[in-house]
């Protein structure tokens, strides 16, 4: 899955400087493009992007954007900042779903003040009736974030999810512990760069492992999460679901906002659910350079953009 320009983008995505330079400059000007995939860099651009999606019938999941944070102190911030959200948004009167991701909360500075983050977040969350999606990130985080899933689960925290990634070998038997377990998953292709010893590199193994994943949740799982744009697998996992006479009801479609919106319409009106990923928030750098290596064709869109700006 990392060929040539795909490889690049990620590179680029993981600069520090790049990144900083970014979050500094904004998405105002030149980085106005980044808004197709981006809802904006504050709360109420989010909000304001999710009002405009749930009234076309789409479901929502918004996500601060932040990772890797390397201090204590940012991973507190940006908790506090997932509480503000959740406010803003009980007030805006919006679905209330939100995904967050681990390094954002600390787990590479502590992994126990991570997880009180996470309670933090949990806490509020279960207290107006939010569901909070833990997104997956490299491989390194795999086993601790489904450890850290297992033990809040125990802890009675139920409104709790994890996105889980096809591309790795291990991930059929993720799928299994967390049907077992009754924690909700959504399933990714996966979007990071791994290995060949523990991840698949060819697109047709990851779609093979997709697809029987994805068959995997719909049989045993809880209400999965079913994330992509990839349309011959949206198809065969309609065939299948249809064929298995499992009510569109039991599951959902998630697509990242900005991609395919076409497909996320025409699923709304043929009975679907589809939860549309929000991400706002200064630090888009490293999340927009993962979208355009995903689709080098959008760095077409990129420049054509800039060129109409200038
Ligand atoms: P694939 O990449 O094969 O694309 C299939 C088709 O979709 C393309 O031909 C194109 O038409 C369209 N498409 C895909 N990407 C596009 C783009 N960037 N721009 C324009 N068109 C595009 N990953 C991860 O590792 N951890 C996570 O927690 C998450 N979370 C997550 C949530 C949601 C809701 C989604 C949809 C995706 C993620 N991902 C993720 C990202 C995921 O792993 C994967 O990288 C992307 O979804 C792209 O893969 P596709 O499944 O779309 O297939």
């Amino acid at each position: 899955m990392y060929g040539g320009a795909k490889a690049l983008f990620y590179a680029i995505s993981r600069s520090a400087v790049l990144k900083r330079l970014a979050s500094r400059y904004g998405m105002a000007g030149a980085a106005g493009f980044a808004r197709r995939f981006i809802a904006g860099e504050t709360i109420d651009d989010a909000i304001a992007v999710a009002q405009r999606l749930q009234s076309q019938g789409l479901l929502l999941t918004l996500d601060y954007l932040g990772e890797s944070v390397t201090t204590l102190d940012a991973a507190v911030a940006a908790t506090r900042e997932y509480v503000r959200l959740m406010d803003l948004i009980v007030a805006a009167g919006i679905e209330r779903n939100v995904s967050v991701k681990l390094t954002q909360l600390g787990i590479d500075v502590d992994r126990a003040t991570c997880v009180d983050n996470l309670r933090r977040i949990l806490e509020p969350a279960g207290r107006h009736g939010f569901y909070v999606r833990i997104d997956m990130e490299h491989s390194q985080y795999t086993e601790m974030t489904l450890e850290i899933v297992e033990t809040l689960w125990e802890q009675q925290y139920r409104h709790l999810g994890v996105a889980l990634q096809a591309y790795l070998f291990r991930t059929d038997e993720d799928v299994r512990r967390m049907n077992a377990l009754g924690a909700r998953v959504r399933l990714v292709k996966g979007a990071y760069k791994e290995p060949p010893s523990i991840a698949y590199r060819h697109k047709a193994d990851v779609d093979a492992a997709f697809v029987r994943q994805a068959r995997l949740l719909l049989d045993e799982g809880t209400y999965p999460a079913i994330a992509t744009h990839d349309e011959r697998i949206i198809q065969a996992v309609r065939v299948y679901a249809d064929n298995q006479r499992i009510p569109r009801d039991r599951f959902e479609f998630q697509m990242l906002y900005g991609i395919r919106r076409d497909l996320q319409a025409s699923l709304v009106a043929a009975g679907y659910r589809v939860r549309v990923y929000v991400p706002f928030g200064r630090e888009w750098f490293p999340y927009f350079m993962r979208r355009l290596g995903e689709r080098p064709a959008n760095l077409g869109f990129v420049v054509r953009a800039w060129l109409r700006e200038r």
